[in-house]
């Protein structure tokens, strides 16, 4: 992706943000509301360019999909959808996969292309599949798309070898309007899947246990649209977090659920970063030096891998080596050549990377690799020495909406 980001460093941010809604709760609500009878009216939906790749992909299977002057996005489904989803537009994006569950509940089959093995692992799709055939449907393999029809729903019973977030969606998604009693074990229970629950409990589904280790559905014959809000963007917000804290600076992030971010307060708080819950929002004030900390990312309410190469580049200014073990995704760590190339001294050894702090980063050309690594390179570069150029930085327009003006608002210069 094409763009290319310009950051002067060395200015403490100030000022406060207000968050967006999170992209992995709008993506999966998108993918849900095409189940619904009548017009899904979305608020909060933020404006990122993996909201808009969705968008276009529920168009060219023939959904009417507008934005509304209030900024809420309405999307209203036809009664009978094609079903086999564009390959050249899921490329785009991993979330395409999740049509696979949402197309299986209400048109009994999907032809869903199997994700692009992404910048940041394999991104397989074993677990999406044991869990439709667990609900009944056949599937099979072909020309990298995954074919799935059903012809005898009836609820049934998965456990998840890892809780995925996007597994557990797509079977809750399909399990919603499959007759009989869906129970999954070993569900994944990010605030994302709590958000799926209440909107699709919203629209007449019967769900109860999202956000713990097993989630009972029962399955409905129908469900009636209706207007929902999205929550807002904890790993958004986390980054915002995370550049008050290598800046030097102060900013109340505006918007937040606290609980939704408790695990990256606790870790920012280890730093010696000031952070306090206030009735706007959370208060992050920067505090030197910083200390080094550890860090293992896992599955919600664990330390989120969505945030872990945003707290590698605050370690690069640690008074001190910190340990970074990353648990959910095989190759996570592309960020660290980039850092490197800006002065940053980072070991990696498998799954773990070990920050050596005490560095003073230098701007210089990077290259954006993956959405979180792009976030963390404008990190590194607002705290730097000098100018850094961000290439790629399409990767960071795909997850922060309005990123260069809330961070010209908060006073860094950046072009
Ligand atoms: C979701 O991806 C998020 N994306 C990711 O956010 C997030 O990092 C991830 O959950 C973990 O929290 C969206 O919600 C759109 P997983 P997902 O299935 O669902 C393995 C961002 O930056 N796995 O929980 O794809 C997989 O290989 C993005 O916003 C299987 O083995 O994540 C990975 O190691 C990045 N088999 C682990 O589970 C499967 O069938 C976690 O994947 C599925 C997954």
């Amino acid at each position: 992706m094409k763009n290319t980001l310009y950051i002067e460093g060395g200015y403490p941010l100030h000022g406060q943000v207000r968050i967006s809604g999170a992209k992995n709760a709008a993506l999966v609500l998108i993918a849900a509301s095409i189940m619904a009878e009548g017009e899904t009216i979305l608020d909060n939906v933020p404006r990122i360019r993996d909201v808009e790749v969705l968008v276009q992909l529920l168009e060219d299977l023939g959904v009417k999909v507008g934005w509304n002057e209030d900024g809420s996005l309405s999307i209203c489904p036809p009664a009978k959808l094609k079903t086999r989803t564009s390959y050249e537009l899921s490329k785009k994006l991993r979330a395409s996969n999740l049509l696979l569950g949402a197309l299986l509940g209400s048109q009994s089959e999907a032809q869903v292309s199997m994700p692009g093995g992404c910048d940041i692992g394999s991104r397989p799709m074993d677990l999406h599949i044991k869990g439709v055939q667990a609900l009944g449907a056949e599937v099979d393999l072909e020309y990298g798309y995954i074919n799935a029809r059903v012809t005898k729903p009836s609820g049934g019973r998965v456990y998840l070898d890892f809780p995925s977030v996007g597994a557990t969606e797509n079977i809750m998604m399909m399990a919603a309007k499959t007759p009989g009693q869906t129970v999954i074990e070993n569900a994944a229970k990010e605030p994302e899947i709590v958000d799926l629950a209440n909107f699709l409990n919203s629209m007449g589904a019967r769900i109860r246990g999202a956000g713990t280790d097993v989630i009972r559905i029962e399955g409905v014959s129908t469900l009636k649209a209706g207007r929902y809000a999205i929550i807002p963007d904890r790993i958004e917000a986390g980054t915002y977090m995370v550049a008050a804290a290598i800046t030097g600076g102060e900013i109340l992030v505006e918007n937040v659920i606290p609980t939704h971010l408790h695990p990256i307060i606790a870790k920012l708080q280890e730093t010696g970063t000031r952070v306090e819950e206030v009735k706007q929002g959370v208060l992050v004030r920067a505090v030197r030096p910083i200390n080094p900390v550890d860090i293992k990312t896992l599955p919600y309410p664990g330390f989120p891998t969505d945030m872990q190469s945003q707290m590698m580049a605050l370690l690069c200014y640690a008074q001190g080596s910190s340990i970074i073990v990353e648990n959910v995704f095989e190759n996570r760590f592309q960020v660290v050549d980039e850092l490197k190339r800006m002065g940053a001294r980072i070991k990696v050894e498998g799954h773990t990377a070990v920050v050596e702090g005490g560095t003073r980063l230098c701007g210089a050309k990077v290259r954006a690799t993956d959405l979180r690594a792009g976030a963390a390179l404008v990190l590194a570069a607002l705290a730097a020495e000098g100018e850094t150029e961000i290439e790629e930085a399409g990767h960071i327009f795909r997850g922060y909406e309005n990123i260069e003006e809330k961070l010209k608002n908060l006073g860094a210069k950046i072009r």
